[in-house]
């Protein structure tokens, strides 16, 4: 007895006997591997290449003949001369089992491929995108068995895609008679089947066989800034990214104004409802040309955004998040055709998926830093902090995950700080103060020069020093702790008392002069008693929201942290510690995941079964209302000392040694102690 040739296909290990003549690809589609395919074995779309391996293979057992699949075929070689394929390639759909075989998948030819990722502790995107291009040759019109088109193309999904139904609505028919008979009654259809029950649905029909890729937009919808990132839908590669200023703002910088201007103005909300979805029209535009694609081919987008962003997106009202007990419209994940929401810059037929929030003030943005982090997923209790005017923290591990927001305002920013300003060519993004001369050096963005390096000068000529950005008032501001110039309580101290002509009078405060160029008409930068004031706000909020979160949990120290979100990539880990605006936590145990909220929105555009996720791990997650916290103003009061007025600081100990001055003046200068804190964005 004959038995059938063993066909072993790497990297997935997986193996099974097939009769001889039996397609590559079929043997694949029979054991589960991952091989593309999108003509569906016609031998025109080359997405089932693989890499046959020969000769002896004593890990797997085997011995490959040279002819172990079937020759090189006609149309290979057809295929070859138009496009070219790779040496030692072959179409899985054309050559066929002749004996015992070692197949190999490249990466390109996985629909599920990994997307790699950048961060080791970064979770990988497994590609199972939303939306899918298939090629379908469809039954021409037969006029003693009539029947639709669009009927025909449903039997041809079933028959040869095995896809039990399809819908299509009315724009769809438009284009379907058209493009079937130019195609020669072939097409490629774009189909969308997500993670819920709804039956697959068509997004666009192409005459023949369309291979110029499809893509999606994953867009985190910030309150000052919306940032887009053009996906290939195919690998899950950004191909352009872009970003502008939220139209919003003019409505009112923070949250809490966006709401009541709302409230304030009949039709505020609409108003601003249709500002934004004019920006993203834009965007969506600027970004298609960019990557010189057509808008057609857009044809997803993910949202993540706050609460208050989601609602105006969506053109609701958000006044309701605008006081107790700030309940959402719907916190559900969102599934909504592009032209639902006005955008009409990208597939008309788009869909829209916006991931769920978790509660009235942590938002889908909170949603998509826990699809990206993970942090249920942790064996060590890891705080999560996504930093931004208004930031969402979250803290668990295994066994359970909190989620909180926290109105830290907009100083991290650079906003509210005197001589503050946004990120930008000029500000100073890095400082040190040396403790004995108390004399500042410092790096501006746009040159790697320290102050003090020869040529710097010359090499921010252009730019000139202008200000201090968000990254550098939290350097700033505990370097003056750790100079001894400002004391525990966030006071600043004279000149006198500290010994250096750096710290100028202001009325009953103090300032540190970090640079004078008002001779050559250009700005005094200053830290002054009323910045301090501001920082100590914003960290304050930001600690007292981690510890209410670490309360509920019952403990009282964080094994790891997780700093978020673009403006948590450059904050100096060291810094954040000394200023108290995290908890206690060994140095090596702070990592920055850059743009978490971002990649949550990218890992959701590329998988449903990561929506699926997301949706459930937000029914898990315990939301803590940091508003109606009896111990929040506690924990605040406490936290306005730098580092912290009761909590220790051993880990920090073990690598700053904090002066002890006391500046005090009988009395808080701005009286800001227990100033009630607003939530803000
Ligand atoms: S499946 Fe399309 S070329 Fe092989």
């Amino acid at each position: 007895m004959t038995t059938n040739p063993l066909v072993i296909f790497t990297p997935s290990g997986k193996r099974g006997r097939f009769p001889t003549g039996t397609p590559v690809l079929e043997a694949a589609r029979q054991l589960g591997v991952d091989l593309d395919s999108v003509c569906g074995g016609r031998g025109i779309c080359s997405k089932c290449q693989i890499t046959p391996g020969f000769g002896a293979f004593p890990k797997h057992g085997v011995n490959v003949a040279r002819d172990a699949l079937s020759d090189w075929n006609a149309v290979e070689q057809r295929y070859d001369d138009k496009r070219g394929l790779k040496t030692d390639r072959r179409l899985g759909c054309q050559a066929r089992i002749q004996g015992d075989a070692v197949i190999d998948v490249p990466p390109e030819s996985q629909l599920h491929r990994q997307v790699v990722r950048k961060r080791a502790e970064a979770r990988a995107i497994t590609m199972n995108p939303a939306t899918r291009v298939y090629f379908v040759e469809v039954e021409q019109p037969d006029m003693h068995s009539p029947t639709g088109d669009l009927e025909r193309l449903k039997r041809a999904f079933k028959t040869q895609w095995d896809i039990p139904d399809v819908s299509a609505d009315l724009s769809v028919l438009a284009q379907l008679q058209p493009a079937l008979r130019k195609g020669k009654w072939q097409v490629s259809v774009a189909l969308f089947k997500d993670h819920t029950d709804n039956p697959a649905r068509i997004t666009h029909i192409w005459p023949g066989l369309f291979e110029t890729g499809l893509y999606g937009l994953a867009i985190d919808l910030g309150s000052t800034t919306i940032a887009a990132h053009l996906t290939d839908l195919a690998n899950g590669q950004v191909i352009a990214s872009s970003g502008i200023m939220n139209p919003q703002i003019r409505f009112g910088e923070d949250l809490m104004s966006r709401v009541s201007y709302g409230m304030m103005n009949p039709g505020g909300a609409a108003e601003m409802t249709s500002a934004v979805r004019t920006a993203l029209n834009d965007l969506t535009r600027e970004i298609a040309a960019e990557a010189e694609i057509d808008a057609a081919q857009i044809v997803e987008t993910v949202f993540v955004c706050n609460p208050v962003m989601h609602h105006l997106l969506l053109g609701l009202d958000p006044v309701e998040l605008g006081q107790a007990p700030f309940a959402l419209a719907s916190s559900d994940a969102q599934h909504l055709g592009a032209q639902e929401l006005g955008l009409d810059a990208m597939n008309p037929r788009a869909r829209i998926y916006i991931l769920p929030c978790i509660a009235g003030h942590v938002g889908a943005d909170a949603a998509a830093v826990a699809l990206s982090e993970q942090p249920g997923k942790s064996d060590d209790l890891v705080l999560v902090v996504d930093v931004g005017t208004n930031a969402e923290l979250l803290l668990g591990n295994k066994t359970r995950v909190l989620a909180c927001s926290s109105p830290t305002g907009p100083a991290f920013e650079g906003a509210q700080i005197s001589s503050g300003q946004r990120a930008a060519p000029g500000a100073i993004e890095h400082i040190t103060i040396d403790p004995q001369t108390k004399e500042p050096r410092f790096q501006v963005i746009g040159s790697e020069l320290w102050s003090d390096d020869p040529g710097f000068e010359e090499a921010t000529a252009s730019s000139g020093i202008t200000g201090i950005c968000g990254s550098g008032i939290i350097e700033a501001v505990a370097e003056l702790r750790m100079a001894g110039l400002l004391d525990a309580s966030g006071l600043l101290g004279s000149a006198e008392q500290t010994g250096t002509a750096r710290m100028l009078p202001e009325g009953r405060t103090h300032s540190y002069l970090i640079h004078d160029s008002s001779d050559t008409g250009g700005p005094r930068v200053t830290v002054t008693q009323g910045d301090i004031r501001a920082i100590q706000l914003a960290k304050s909020a930001l600690y007292a929201g981690a510890r209410l979160l670490m309360d509920e949990m019952g403990v009282d120290h964080v094994e790891r942290i997780v700093l978020a979100g673009a403006f948590g990539a450059h904050i100096s880990r060291r810094h954040a510690m000394v200023l108290g605006m995290i908890p206690d936590a060994p140095l090596d145990k702070v990592s920055s995941a850059g743009n978490a909220a971002g990649t949550g929105a990218r890992i959701a555009l590329c998988s449903v079964a990561a929506r699926a996720e997301v949706e459930a791990m937000v029914r898990e997650i315990t939301k803590v209302e940091t508003a109606l916290a009896p111990m929040f103003q506690d924990h605040f009061v406490a936290a306005n000392a730098i580092p912290h007025k009761t909590d220790p600081f051993p880990n920090l100990s073990k690598i700053v040694t904090l002066p002890d001055p006391s500046f005090n003046m009988g009395g808080d200068p701005s009286g800001s102690g227990r100033r009630r804190r607003r939530r803000s964005d």
